[in-house]
């Protein structure tokens, strides 16, 4: 496979046609499909303690070795006019963004803000204005500090009703423009993150496992509890959705799954029973009660009395609540079996490691087939559903050149599998590269994946252009023969792209 790869980075030397993609272009997708790009509120916004807004728990992640931090993070809330003109001019047909709980209802629960509910209609207005869809997540990570203090955040049943509650007053209020809805952002990863090893806020995690000192947590069963209530206030906000607004509203609501493609380490037959294993817990834990009502059976027999029940109305609540699924891929990894006796954590319930691949750790490879492996699974085994690739990007040193054709490669491979997977009869509706600018980044904040470099030294955030948003652009629009700054680069065929 290595050997694969360089033969891959080879062809990068070859020269260039002159055009965006040497083998597939926009228009050989389903009429309908959705370009688009992606960014979260925290990540972007800044303004943290402007116009009413009160703290989520991410407001403790705000200092950065590159000049970043959530304070000001891209100055967003003042300059989302300016980007939005960036996204009508690249071409973008969506932008996904998230709101901000605790800017709209700074509690958490109780009064809305005013200021924050009109900088959201004011963004949403700007975009539709410019003939751009929105695509809106509910939440991005950015919790109400003050739900996490007064019960403990996602581990109380409380957040259910106060996620529908929230949830209520967008729909109310945004609805009427506002036609895709995502519930909640990669719970299996905030859940496994969060509170398995406590690296990101919410930080919960109990010795040994975890990768700070954490003041609190339960990692043997909390992952599992947040999990579970956050399938279930997405239920219960989809059952509010469908039962009230629906109808008038005309959109859909689908919920997000963070999805690494895993192969076996080895051929041995261990390797590929816990790389199975492994698909059940990561995807399957998310997606099987949203399509069977019920977690996977290897979870429930692994996991036992640590793994909530869903009772039969919560079930048949969880069950089919999904109108789309949103995928969440960036890389794909080796999975070896882990035959030693759980520590009662995830991972080793798992009882698999997930082993990276490729040259350089940080820089995410080209694979591309994992993103059609992921999407071929689903297909498979999940009935099919509508999916929007709702992140998909590669990194790069936040510092480095404007001309980031390692960006420019994976992208045009990416999209290329897209194309192969709808061929293949994937249902999938929409791709959102992340992210349209770099953003403050809080778990690794020196890599950055924006089409956009932002100067985070410089008070104004100027927004520059990079290789990558030329080629986006002249992807979106079609052109076969691509500008100036295009000149330079080569791109090779896409690996396992065939032109069926
Ligand atoms: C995803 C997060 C997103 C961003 C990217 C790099 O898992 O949803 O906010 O940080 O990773």
């Amino acid at each position: 496979m290595e050997l694969f790869y360089f033969l891959v980075i080879i062809c990068l030397s070859f020269a260039f046609s002159g055009r965006c993609s040497n083998d597939y272009s926009r228009n050989d997708f389903p009429e309908g499909f959705v370009f688009g790009s992606a960014i979260s509120a925290f990540q972007w916004e800044g303004a943290v303690d402007e116009d009413g807004r009160m703290p989520s728990v991410l407001d403790t992640v705000t200092h950065s070795s590159n000049g970043s931090s959530g304070v000001i993070a891209c100055d967003g809330y003042h300059k989302y006019k300016e980007d939005v003109k960036l996204m009508y001019d690249m071409g973008l047909d969506a932008f996904r963004f998230s709101i901000s709980w605790s800017r709209l209802i700074p509690s958490g629960r109780g009064p809305v803000n005013p200021k924050g509910l009109r900088f959201y209609k004011n963004l949403i207005r700007e975009l539709k204005r410019h003939g751009i869809e929105p695509h809106v997540t509910l939440l991005h990570d950015d919790l109400p500090q003050a739900l996490e203090d007064e019960y403990g955040g996602w581990i109380d049943r409380k957040i259910i009703d106060d996620f529908t509650a929230y949830a209520d007053v967008c729909f109310r209020e945004f609805g009427n423009t506002v036609k895709f809805w995502s519930t909640i952002n990669e719970p299996n990863m905030l859940a496994m993150v969060s509170y398995g090893v406590g690296l990101v806020p919410h930080i919960h995690c109990s010795p040994p496992n975890g990768m700070v000192n954490c003041t609190k947590g339960n990692t043997s069963t909390e992952p599992y509890i947040v999990l579970h209530n956050m399938l279930l206030a997405h239920a219960s906000t989809a059952r509010l959705y469908k039962q009230k607004y629906k109808n008038k509203q005309n959109g859909s609501i689908g919920i997000t799954c963070f999805a690494f493609w895993m192969i076996p380490f080895t051929s041995s037959e261990e390797d590929a029973i816990a790389t199975q294993r492994a698909k059940d817990f990561l995807l399957g834990w998310v997606l099987h009660p949203l399509v069977f009502g019920d977690y996977p059976n290897v979870m429930r027999r692994i996991v036992g009395k640590r793994l909530p029940c869903f009772s039969e109305e919560e079930s048949d609540l969880v069950k089919d609540s999904s109108d789309f699924l949103g995928v969440i891929h960036y890389r794909t990894t080796y999975t070896a079996d882990l035959s030693s006796p759980s520590q009662g954590d995830f991972l080793s319930d798992m009882a698999a490691s997930i082993i990276r691949m490729g040259f350089f750790h940080e820089i995410i490879d080209v694979h591309p087939w994992g993103l059609e492996g992921v999407l071929e699974y689903i297909k498979q085994n999940y009935g099919n559903p509508p999916v929007y690739i709702l992140e998909n990007g590669r990194p790069t040193n936040h510092h480095s050149s404007l001309n980031d054709v390692g960006r420019v490669e994976y992208l045009h491979a990416y999209i290329a599998a897209v194309l192969n997977s709808v061929r293949k009869g994937s249902e999938t509706r929409g791709y959102f590269q992340w992210s349209f600018m770099d953003l403050f980044e809080f778990i690794d904040p020196n890599y950055t994946y924006g089409l956009y470099y932002v100067n985070f030294s410089d008070p104004e955030r100027k927004r520059s252009p990079k290789t990558s948003a030329f080629w986006y652009s002249c992807f979106l629009n079609g052109t076969t023969i691509c500008p100036q700054e295009l000149k330079n680069i080569s791109i090779s065929s896409s690996p396992g792209f065939s032109s069926s």
